[in-house]
């Protein structure tokens, strides 16, 4: 019976042939312990010497790193390791024989590593965050369907900008003028008109010249947009949608948070709802920390929102940001012409803005002032400004960062480890 790592349970006691890769070993004169990896999961080997034939122990000594095998044996309960299983080996075939593995469970440095970064996913710790991201994008499906939400693709080149135009990538197209996508957040507004109730997932483009260890160039963003949902119905949503993401990693990838040793207290104590905080009093609350240099009109960096963060165990919203430093479709307040019915949701322990979102501006002339004040003219825009000309309504919609969010709850120090090629300031390869 040919199975994989992850159906070992479920064949305790029976013999079984497993394709797989050795990722490392221990011998001695009569035993040699081989780690053994399938993707599916890790799970040891125990070749003993007296219950084999001389070659096949042999052969099993002389394994190098990463050589692939099937391999056969009686699956046996193991209390002492994490996954709970072994298997006690009975024969062994090598498919082939790995050349010298660059990637030794030696320390490597990170240059070195994401060099390498097409074998360096194999590894226990990149295997267990590519689980808690795959994770993650399975309960947004989850969550989204059964809340009724209509999955929808906006495009991928694009003619217009949604977050400001210093930051895009340019492309031809034929005889025309392209940007690869910064959000889909136009076309999802366009959609939530058709189908009410709308979520995109899909990548988005960032040329940012920042070089820190919350930003990628490349990045996936969850996009809901929402029909008739005002801005604090808005905040609801977005906190139940990141409740659920916690639950369903902490409930579903325990052997992953286990690998990477993630400290699972800090995500196990959060609780809806979360606190939210005026950016007013977010100033303020940074004054009182030392940071003296803030000013009101001023966005936060890095370590303003970590202070920020430090102040609650709970992720925060951080609600009505200046209107002038935020993108030109957001609704403004109703009391104050100055800020805007906006929030960014700001993750504990550091792992900075995992949201941003708002109600958008749904009247046209107040959208028309708008487009005249950023200079936004030309058919790319055209289309935007007409869906508030039939039936326009208030609607909000925010944008989830998969990676920074991945990031998070992994524990992991930097964003480059949260997607499997990261697409950085200076690197393209692998
Ligand atoms: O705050 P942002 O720029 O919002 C938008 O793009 C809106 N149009 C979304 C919407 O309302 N539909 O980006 C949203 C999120 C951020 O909160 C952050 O989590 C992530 O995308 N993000 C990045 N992640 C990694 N690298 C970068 N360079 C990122 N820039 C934004
Ligand atoms: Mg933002």
């Amino acid at each position: 019976m040919k199975i994989t790592i992850s159906q070992a349970p479920d064949y305790n006691e029976k013999e079984v042939t497993i394709g797989a890769w050795l990722a490392n070993k221990r011998s001695s004169g009569k035993i040699a312990f081989l780690q053994l990896r399938d993707g599916t999961g890790f799970m040891q080997a125990v070749v003993a010497k007296n219950d084999i034939e001389e070659e096949v122990f042999q052969t099993a000594k002389n394994l190098t790193q990463e050589t692939s095998i099937y391999i056969t044996g009686k699956i046996v309960e193991d209390k002492r390791s994490a996954f709970g299983y072994e298997m006690h080996v009975t024969n062994l075939e090598v498919i082939h024989e790995a050349e010298d593995y660059p990637i030794t469970p030696k320390e490597h440095g990170t240059e070195f590593l994401m060099d390498h970064r097409h074998l360096w996913l194999r590894s226990k710790k990149q295997h267990a965050i590519m689980k808690v991201r795959n994770e993650i994008i399975r309960a947004t499906y989850e969550f989204f369907n059964n809340q009724g939400f209509v999955k929808v693709d906006p495009p991928i080149l694009t003619a217009s900008s949604a977050e400001g135009t210093t930051e895009l990538f340019h492309t031809k197209y034929f005889d025309e003028e392209a940007y690869l996508s910064q959000s889909g957040q136009l076309y999802m507004e366009a959609a939530a008109m058709a189908l009410g109730k709308v979520f995109s997932f899909g990548p988005t483009f960032r040329a940012e010249k920042s070089k820190t260890r919350r930003h990628l160039i490349e990045f996936w963003m969850i996009e809901p947009e929402m029909a008739f949902i005002e801005h604090e119905e808005s905040l609801v949503i977005q906190e139940n949608y990141v409740m659920f993401l916690i639950q369903s990693v902490l409930k579903n990838c325990k052997l992953e948070l286990d690998v990477l040793e993630r400290d699972i207290s800090k995500l196990e104590k959060i609780q809806a709802p979360f606190p939210r905080i005026t950016y007013d009093e977010a100033i303020e609350l940074l004054k009182e920390k030392g940071f003296d240099d803030i000013e009101w009109g001023d966005d936060f960096g890095a370590p303003h929102e970590t202070a920020i963060a430090d102040s609650f165990d709970n992720p925060v919203f951080i609600v009505n940001y200046p209107k002038d430093i935020k993108a030109f479709y957001m609704q403004p307040h109703p009391d104050r012409d100055d800020v805007v019915l906006c929030a960014d949701l700001i993750a504990p322990e550091g792992y900075g803005e995992v949201i941003g979102g708002s109600e958008r501006i749904h009247d046209y002339d107040l959208m028309k002032q708008r487009y005249e004040e950023h200079g936004l003219t030309g058919p790319a825009y055209e289309w935007y400004l007409e869906l508030r000309k039939y039936g326009s309504i208030p609607h909000s919609g925010f944008g989830l960062g998969l990676e920074r969010t991945v990031a998070w709850l992994t524990g992991v120090e930097h964003i480059r480890e949260t997607i499997p090629f990261p697409r950085l300031l200076n690197r393209l390869h692998p």
